[in-house]
Parts: C-alpha cells; sequence; structure tokens
C-alpha cells in the first residue's frame, strides 16, 4: 500500500493502458479519479471489486473548461489530488499514412488531445499542487520518440513535446515540490492495440526483434513505472524520461 492515503487523477482510463494505470494505483491505496471521454464504469468497476475507491468523471482533456471541471470532481470527492497521470491521447485509432497525407484539421485535433491535453490538465491541478507543496505529476510519451517512425508524424512529434513539456514542468513546479517525470512506453498490447491487425500478430514482430527481451508488452508492463513514479520512492527524480520497452531503446 504505497499509496495510501494519496488521491489520483488518470486521464484515458476508461480503457487500455490507462486502465491498468488507475487499477495499479487503486491496488497501492489511492483513490482514483477514473477520467475519460468514454463511459470508465468498466474500470471503476475494476477497482471497486477489488476493494479500492474509484469514481468516473467525463472529460475531455483538449477542453479547458472540462479539465478544469474535472479537477474539481476530483477535490470534492476526494478532498485533495496528489497524482495526476496524463495518458489520454489519440493513438489507436489512427490510420498510417505518410506525412503529406496528414490534413491540417488532422494535425491539430491530434495536437489539440495529445499535447494541449496535457497542458490544460496540468494547468487545472497544479494550483492545487502548487498550494500544497506536493505532487506528482505523470506523462504518458512513447519510445517512438526516440527511434521515429514512418506513418505518424502527427503523433511522434505531440509525444516529442511531452518529453519536453515533461522537463520545463519539472523545472517550473521544482520549487513548489511537484515531481513531473514521464514514461515512455514500447508497442503495448492494449486492448485497442491487440484487436488492430496494423500493430499486433505479425505486424509486431519487428517491433518484438527490436527488443533485448523479445516478447510482446502488455499493460502490466508498465505499472512498476508508474507506481515508483507516484510513490515515496521517486522523491529525489525529475525531468525524466523512463523508457519502458523491453530495451528497443537504451539512451
Ligand atoms: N499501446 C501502445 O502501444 C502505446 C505505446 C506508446 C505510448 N502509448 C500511449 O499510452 C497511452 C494509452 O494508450 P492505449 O494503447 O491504452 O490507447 P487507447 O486509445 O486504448 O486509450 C486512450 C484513451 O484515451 C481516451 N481519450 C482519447 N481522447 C480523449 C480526450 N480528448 N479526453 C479524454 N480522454 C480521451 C480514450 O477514450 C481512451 O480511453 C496513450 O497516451 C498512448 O499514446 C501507447
Amino acid at each position: 500500500m504505497r499509496l495510501a492515503g494519496k488521491s489520483a487523477i488518470v486521464t484515458g482510463s476508461a480503457r487500455g493502458i490507462g486502465a491498468a494505470f488507475a487499477q495499479a494505483l487503486a491496488a497501492e491505496g489511492a483513490k482514483v479519479l477514473v477520467a475519460d471521454v468514454l463511459d470508465g464504469a468498466r474500470t471503476v468497476e475494476a477497482i471497486q471489486k477489488a476493494g479500492g475507491t474509484a469514481q468516473f468523471f467525463k472529460v475531455d482533456v483538449s477542453d479547458a473548461s472540462s479539465a478544469r471541471a474535472m479537477a474539481e470532481a476530483a477535490l470534492s470527492a476526494f478532498g485533495q489530488i496528489d497524482i495526476l497521470v496524463n495518458n489520454a491521447a489519440i493513438f489507436a485509432s489512427l490510420e498510417k499514412k505518410g506525412f503529406l497525407d496528414i490534413s491540417s484539421d488532422e494535425w491539430d485535433r491530434l495536437m489539440a488531445v495529445n499535447l494541449r491535453g496535457p497542458f490544460e490538465c496540468v494547468k487545472a491541478v497544479a494550483p492545487h499542487m502548487i498550494a500544497r507543496k506536493s505532487g506528482r505529476i505523470i506523462n504518458i510519451a512513447s519510445g517512438t520518440v526516440f527511434k521515429g517512425q514512418v506513418g505518424f508524424l502527427h503523433y511522434v512529434t505531440s509525444k516529442g513535446g511531452v518529453v519536453a513539456m515533461t522537463r520545463s514542468l519539472a523545472r517550473e513546479l521544482g520549487g513548489h515540490n511537484v515531481i513531473v517525470n514521464a514514461i515512455a512506453p514500447g508497442l503495448t498490447m492494449s486492448e485497442a492495440i491487440a484487436e488492430n491487425p496494423m500493430w499486433s500478430g505479425k505486424a509486431s514482430q519487428p517491433t518484438v526483434m527490436s527488443r533485448a527481451l523479445q516478447r510482446e508488452q502488455e499493460p502490466k508492463d508498465l505499472l512498476g513505472a508508474l507506481v515508483f513514479l507516484a510513490s515515496e520512492d521517486c522523491g529525489f527524480m525529475t525531468g525524466q524520461c523512463m523508457v519502458v520497452d523491453g530495451g528497443a531503446v537504451m539512451r
């Protein structure tokens, strides 16, 4: 119970990696606001069934007023916000296309969610953390930032921005004892990815073979890093990006 007495917001936690994150934080004793544009009832039920505490809040992270309402909902439900996990993103639904075929509207919509979304959520939550001189912000980037990838220029660029944002936020918030780090997962078999033949089965093999640990990555492979970054164990590490990908990228 490394997070007993803490409360957390996990964006994009109705399914996939975010749902696993929400359940892992709850299993360590944190009360969790499951925040997503999709219905998060399944994640809330799983947490409650396991004896944890969770509530759902419908949020669009790209909308500043919606992000503020999310922070208020967490405060009114739990009284405090100790941990913000910026996990929501447009990813699993993306089509692979050369950058010449990405329209300006697609670019803007993706950036609004994947890059401005974390910004809006931090703006909504940080004043509370600053006032308490305590907080953890964990941004979800991607290992693809350190490799480059054909066919997803907007996505990879947005995640590069998340890494840069993590470093600058760590410096802006360090004086307030708010610790900001990122996790960069490799290709992970969240349900939407596992169901998509563009990513799973035969298509995932080149990625698997690029790893030192040559197997598929599952959401549970990310949980140790998440809980560490959220816990007291990570009291003097900030501005970092932990690559958790079985050793494909080594920095
Ligand atoms: N699965 C992978 O291979 C992989 C690899 C590297 C990084 N990531 C990152 O991990 C995170 C989770 O990925 P996943 O595979 O579980 O994807 P996913 O698409 O299954 O989950 C993303 C979640 O974000 C939510 N969301 C989307 N737009 C939103 C918005 N505007 N407001 C609130 N919620 C919104 C979705 O409803 C969904 O529940 C993402 O940040 C993704 O970029 C995933």
